[in-house]
C-alpha cells in the first residue's frame, strides 16, 4: 500500500516481549500509519446493518480505516460500499451522515454519481477534452463487499481470507443478534450515540474483555447500583454490577470461559447469567417460540455472549442489539458510534432494554463508561517507548479449546496476547 512508502520504517515485532508490550503501540504516529495500511487495510470491517438502508437510494456514511465511505443500496437493491471522495478534487461528496437520494452530486463542481459509484454527468463536460476517461471517474467501489445476516462488510484488500474464516467462532455473535429477532429482521434505531475519546483504538479493545476491572474501576457505580432497593427492576447487566465484589465474585468470574479466535477477535460467556435466573416464560419468550420452537427459544433467550469483539473494528453486544463501532481517527483520538437495532417482532418491552444498556454502559454522560474513558486517556498520557504494559494476567493458564478458537479462565489476559498476536503478523506483512 502506498502509505507504506511514506512510513519510516517502525519494527513492530520490537515493541512486543512476550506479554510485555512496549508504549509507543500507542503513541508512535508512524505506527498508526503502518495499523492504517496493514491492518485496517486488510481486514474486514463492519459497517453497520442493511435495516440502515432499507430501501434504493438510501445510505450511510462510514470509514474503513482511513478511507470515508458511503454505504448505499442501488436501483436493483444491491448493497454498494464506495469511497466518498469526489473523483474529481476529492472533497466528500456527502456530508450527511445519512440520507436517501437519487444520485449524488458533489457540492464544488456538480460531478454527478449513480448510486454504485458510476459517473454520470460533469458540467461542461467538453473542457474536459476527448481523452476524458470517464469510466474510470467513479466514486471508487471497494474491492470486496459482502453480508452475513444482513451485517454488511468491506474489505480494502482484493484478496484475503473469506468472511466465514475470518470470523471464524466470532459469527456467533452475528447469529445470536438476529436470532432474537423472531421476525429475523432489524430495525435500525437513529441517531446513533457517539463520541470521541482522546486515546488509541486499542485501549478500547483491551479493556472491553477484562472482567476484573468493573470491581475497582467502576466500584463508585457498583455501589450506586447496589443501594438499589427493588434490584430486580434493574438491568440485567446492571444486576449484576449490584452484586456484592469481592473474593468470590473474582472467583466465579475466573471460572467462566474467555474465547479468542484466530483473527484476534473474542468473547466471554455465562458472566450476565451470573446475577439472572433461566429466561421467564414471557410474552417475548412466547413470540420467539412461536416462529422456531420452544427448545430454540430457550437456547436463543439464554445464550450468554457478553461484549464480542470483532478485531478491529466493532463491539458487539448481541443479547442487548448493540453494534459499537470503532474507529481510529489519530494514533491519540478515536471515535466511537454505537448502533441500537429494535427486534422485529419482539414485544415492546424488549426495545428499552438496549436502549438502557446503551445509555448506562455505553453514553459518555453513564456512570460506568466514564470511568473507561478516564482509563483510556490517562492510559494515552503515560503511553510512550520507555513505558512497558504488562498483559501478563492469566499467562500459560489455557483450557483445552479447537485449532480456531483459544479457551482461557475469564479473568485472563490472554485476549490481550492474542489481539498483540494477530497485530503483529497484519503489521509484518497484512497477514497474508
Ligand atoms: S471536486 Fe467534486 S466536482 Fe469538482
Ligand atoms: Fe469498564
Amino acid at each position: 500500500m502506498q502509505h507504506d512508502d511514506r512510513t519510516r520504517a517502525p519494527e513492530p515485532d520490537k515493541l512486543i516481549e512476550g506479554a510485555r508490550i512496549n508504549g509507543r503501540v500507542y503513541s508512535d504516529p508512524a505506527i498508526f500509519e503502518l495499523e492504517m495500511a496493514r491492518l485496517f487495510g486488510h481486514a474486514w470491517i463492519v459497517l453497520g446493518h442493511e435495516s440502515q438502508i432499507p430501501t434504493p437510494g438510501c445510505y450511510f456514511l462510514g470509514r474503513v480505516g482511513r478511507v470515508p465511505v458511503i454505504v448505499t443500496r442501488d436501483d436493483e437493491g444491491v448493497i454498494r460500499v464506495v469511497e466518498n471522495r469526489c473523483a474529481h478534487r476529492g472533497p466528500a461528496v456527502c456530508a450527511k451522515r445519512t440520507g436517501k437520494v437519487r444520485r449524488f452530486v458533489c457540492p464544488y463542481h456538480a460531478w454527478t454519481y449513480e448510486l454504485d459509484g458510476r459517473l454520470v454527468s460533469v458540467p461542461l463536460r467538453e473542457e474536459y477534452g476527448d481523452s476524458f476517461a470517464w469510466a474510470e471517474r467513479g466514486l471508487r467501489a471497494l474491492p470486496r463487499v459482502t453480508t452475513y445476516r444482513g451485517f454488511i462488510f468491506a474489505s480494502l484488500a482484493a484478496d484475503g481470507p473469506e468472511l466465514a474464516e475470518f470470523l471464524g467462532e466470532e459469527v456467533q455473535a452475528f447469529d445470536d443478534f438476529m436470532d432474537r429477532a423472531p421476525d429475523d429482521a432489524l430495525e435500525a434505531v437513529e441517531p446513533p450515540l457517539r463520541y470521541r475519546v482522546r486515546a488509541n483504538w486499542k485501549t478500547i479493545f483491551e479493556n472491553l474483555n477484562d472482567i476484573l476491572h468493573p470491581m475497582f474501576a467502576h466500584a463508585s457505580a457498583m455501589a450506586a447500583f447496589a443501594a438499589t432497593e427493588d434490584k430486580e427492576r434493574l438491568h440485567p447487566l446492571m444486576k449484576l454490577l449490584a452484586a456484592a465484589p469481592g473474593p468470590q465474585l473474582m472467583k466465579t468470574f475466573k471460572q467462566l470461559d474467555a474465547r479468542m479466535t484466530t483473527w484476534g477477535h473474542s468473547f466471554i460467556t455465562g458472566l450476565v447469567s451470573l446475577a439472572n435466573k433461566e429466561y421467564p416464560r414471557d410474552a417475548y419468550f412466547e413470540a420467539l417460540a412461536a416462529r422456531r420452537g420452544e427448545g430454540e427459544a430457550r437456547r436463543i433467550l439464554n445464550t450468554d455472549m457478553h461484549v464480542s469483539l470483532l478485531y478491529p473494528s466493532a463491539t458487539i453486544n448481541s443479547r442487548f442489539q448493540t453494534l459499537r463501532l470503532v474507529r481510529p481517527l489519530a494514533h491519540d483520538l478515536t471515535e466511537v458510534q454505537a448502533h441500537v437495532y429494535r427486534l422485529k417482532g419482539a414485544p415492546d418491552d424488549v426495545y428499552p432494554l438496549a436502549l438502557e444498556y446503551n445509555y448506562t454502559s455505553g453514553s459518555p454522560a453513564s456512570p460506568v463508561i466514564v470511568d473507561d474513558l478516564e482509563i483510556y486517556e490517562r492510559l494515552q498520557a503515560e503511553a510512550g517507548a520507555s513505558m512497558w504494559m504488562s498483559a501478563e494476567r492469566g499467562l500459560g493458564d489455557l483450557r483445552p479449546g479447537t485449532n480456531e478458537t483459544r479457551h482461557a479462565p475469564g479473568t485472563s489476559e490472554e485476549y490481550i496476547r492474542q489481539q498483540y498476536e494477530v497485530w503483529g503478523r497484519y503489521l509484518r506483512d497484512g497477514a497474508r
